[in-house]
């Protein structure tokens, strides 16, 4: 019997081995051979190339020419000699050009197609600058990954976006395109908007491939005027300019774009300094640069490279590895070769660079895009939700005069006047990537869907944007005396903001003023809204009109955002991110400046100021208002002293001690006040928007470490020196609790 039972245990025993034997047999050969790495693939494919098919992984082409794909172009591909387009886009179009490549050319390298989706590529959101007054990075990164689902069933597969460049010049009409001109700001909005269009994984059939652009210190550009030269210090480049560079790369940017500009002397796209030292070098970036449109061409502008044989060797040596739109690479590249001015391995590494990009973006292996599929990935409902909701979240509250806003549904009638009242391109903006026209809300539409069925709405356009007329005043000024309260849209139109659209004044442009001042004139109370796509001056406006809202260019929901805002469905919380200055004179007027040897002080004229206009801004960066009233009070800190390498609690109490729900955007302010060079009198160093209930408090908490305090010394080095730090928090960058604390030495 024993036996027996010990028998039948190591038969159990036995079969269950075997059981397992079999199981780890057959997983085994389930098992497809251990896929290769994109390193490896791109080494395998690397060393099957000829050096023209390597010149042409280099070249971009602009794809598109009056709605047609050029046939020049497809033989190009053919020949493996076009490795990426810009502008070619729509599933069926990028189809048709990607068959070339993977049926006809002899490697089957994957067509690359770029575009400039900037903000939205159907469902428009609102223009960047507009979404960091939002102050809540979630608001982009929301509103880049629509887009880039958006772009990528269209047959997109890269972004040239975001634009990171911080601008302290609102002439310059890229303001716009930026998060205006703060690197901490921008640091956290470039982020969040590598995230939303990359994901952790852009080979995703619902992400794109990011471009933080344009590197570098292109909002620098001399009297805003764009493409203009730019003079900067190295420290101010580290501080000021690259920061949301940085934020960019380290959360996993793929490509960047070289600027147009030259810096110190050198252009950014022959910069060996800033596209190989700092990019490659310092900040271990792997993925490739592309140059901008023609900037390589345009070294010879420059007065760097004598022809474009010159100016090839020039940028591709430097670091950009991917010429958009000139054809020098190509057409000098071989020589160059054999002149041993450029060498193989340049060569070959920019072509790395270029190949491991497209395999991570799963090109080879779906190197198509589903055509069924695109139509349904368009102006979804839920994105049109959440491009209304970043309108609202964007907007700022500038002045509200005894709560004139928020304005009654049942109100009788209102007269809604202005030359932007009505103009649906102007919610669109620049850069509107596949956007419609027809599909934008104006501001008038919204205010009507808004209004009580009872409510009369009267419109009247004034004047143009622009124009010189001031026919239509009259007119304005009778609807105006109509109605119970006038609404105002003025500003700007969308082919005054963006690329090549520097304006020398920063005025509202045309007779708007007029109109607005004969509108108040009329004693009704005046509501101005502004849809602009930069800083204004507006100082009489904010000194005679009881309420301003700064609507931005709100994208296909602005109308009805605006209108959401003007009612009080939703309570502005919005805060400047960027400095309104009292006049252009003022320009260049940014909080984060230095102190001079001379402050202002009224009673001393020998002093940094200006005699026609007082040197403060009309509204600092940092500011805007809500419906309801926030105390910030009882500013704490974690110890008096800290390590230089320590860290610090700063905590702070926000209370809504008004009647509505409201957003309020608590920020933190440094300040060094003396160190071995000088530092800012404020820098910022953290936010947060915070909802909170009628009667609700919070405390809201940062941390300050090594990463917040320090700043690049006379040696070029990233130091945080001991001594007395000042510590400042409060609603805007001016209206603050001050508190010290101290560094000590190492
Ligand atoms: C020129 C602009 O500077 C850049 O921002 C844009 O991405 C390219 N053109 C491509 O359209």
């Amino acid at each position: 019997m024993k036996a027996t039972k010990k028998h039948k245990r190591v038969f159990t025993h036995f079969l269950c081995f075997l059981c397992l034997f079999v199981a780890v047999l057959l997983a085994t050969a389930s098992q497809s051979p251990r896929p290769a790495s994109v390193e490896q693939r791109v080494n395998a494919l690397l060393a099957r190339m000829t050096l023209e098919e390597k010149l042409g992984q280099l070249q971009q082409l602009d794809g598109e020419a009056n709605g047609n794909f050029r046939p020049e172009h497809l033989e190009l591909i053919r020949q493996g000699r076009l490795g990426s387009t810009l502008n070619v886009r729509g599933a069926q179009r990028t189809n048709q050009v990607q068959r070339v490549a993977m049926n006809e050319s002899r490697l089957k390298i994957p067509v690359l197609f770029g575009f400039d989706v900037i903000h939205g590529y159907r469902t428009i959101f609102p223009i960047p600058l507009a979404e960091a007054a939002s102050w809540d990075p979630s608001v982009a990164e929301r509103s880049a990954a629509v887009a880039a689902q958006e772009a990528r069933n269209s047959g997109v597969h890269w972004t040239f976006a975001p634009m990171v460049d911080i601008a302290r010049d609102p002439r310059w009409g890229r303001i716009t395109e930026g998060a205006g001109e703060d690197p901490f700001l921008g640091a956290a909005f470039a982020r969040a908007r590598v995230r939303g269009f990359q994901g952790n994984d852009y080979s995703a059939a619902d992400k794109v491939l990011a471009c933080a652009k344009h590197w570098v210190v292109y909002g620098a550009a001399e009297g805003g005027r764009d493409y203009n030269t730019t003079e900067v210090s190295e420290n101010t480049l580290r501080e000021i300019y690259f920061p949301p560079f940085k934020a960019a790369v380290d959360a996993g940017v793929g490509t960047l774009m070289s600027s147009f500009n030259a810096i110190n002397g050198v252009p950014a796209t022959a910069n060996e300094f800033t596209l190989t030292r700092v990019l490659r070098q310092e900040w271990k970036f792997d993925g490739f640069v592309v140059s901008d449109y023609t900037s390589v061409r345009e070294l010879i502008n420059h007065g760097i490279a004598a022809n474009e044989e010159e100016a090839a060797a020039a940028a591709l040596n430097a670091g950009v590895e991917m010429e958009m739109v000139s054809r020098s690479y190509n057409a000098f590249g071989a020589k160059l070769l054999q002149e041993k001015k450029l060498s193989q391995a340049t060569i070959d590494e920019a072509v790395r660079r270029v190949l491991r990009i497209k395999f991570r973006l799963g090109l080879f292996d779906r190197p198509y895009t589903d055509e069924a599929g695109e139509a349904n990935a368009l102006l979804r409902p839920e994105s049109v939700r959440m491009a209304r909701e970043a309108a609202g979240r964007s907007m700022v509250l500038l002045k509200n005069d005894r709560e004139t806003l928020p304005l009654s549904k049942n109100i009788g009638s209102i007269a809604v006047i202005g030359p932007l009242a009505d103009d649906r391109a102007a919610q669109l903006s620049c850069w509107a990537g596949d956007g419609h026209e027809q599909d934008m809300v104006s501001p008038l539409a919204g205010i009507k869907a808004k209004v009580s069925a009872q409510t009369m709405v009267l419109y009247a356009k004034g004047c143009d944007a622009k124009g010189d007329s001031t026919a239509g005043f009259q007119q304005a000024v009778e609807v105006a005396k109509k109605a119970d309260v006038a609404i105002v849209v003025v500003g700007e139109t969308a082919d005054m903001v963006g690329e090549a659209a520097s304006r020398s004044t920063i005025d509202l442009p045309g007779r708007q003023l007029e109109l607005v001042q004969a509108i108040q004139a009329t004693g009704k109370p005046t509501v101005v809204v502004l849809v602009n796509g930069r800083p204004l001056a507006i100082p009489w406006i904010a000194g005679n009109v009881p309420a301003i809202l700064e609507s931005w260019m709100g994208g296909i929901q602005g109308g009805n955002a605006i209108a959401d805002v003007l009612f009080g469905d939703v309570n502005p919380g919005g805060k400047l991110p960027a400095t309104f200055p009292r006049s252009t004179g003022q320009i260049p007027i940014y909080y984060n400046h230095f102190n001079t040897g001379r402050p202002p002080e009224a009673e001393n004229k020998y002093t940094s100021k200006y005699l026609d206009v007082p040197w403060t801004p009309l509204f600092p960066f940092g500011y805007g208002l809500s419906y309801t009233q926030f105390k910030i009070s009882n500013l704490q800190l974690s110890a008096p002293r800290i390590a230089a390498n320590g860290k610090l609690t700063v905590n702070v109490e926000v209370e809504n001690a008004g009647r509505r729900a409201g957003d309020e955007v608590v920020q933190l302010y440094i300040r060094d006040p003396v160190a071995t060079m000088s530092r800012p009198v404020k820098e910022l160093k953290g936010f947060q928007r915070v909802t909170l209930q009628p009667g609700e408090k919070r405390r809201v908490e940062f941390v300050l470490d090594r990463e917040h305090l320090g700043f690049w010394n006379r040696e070029m080095r990233y130091v945080v020196e001991p001594g007395e730090f000042r510590v400042m928090v409060g609603a805007n960058s001016v209206d603050v609790l001050e508190a010290k604390f101290h560094v000590d030495a190492p």
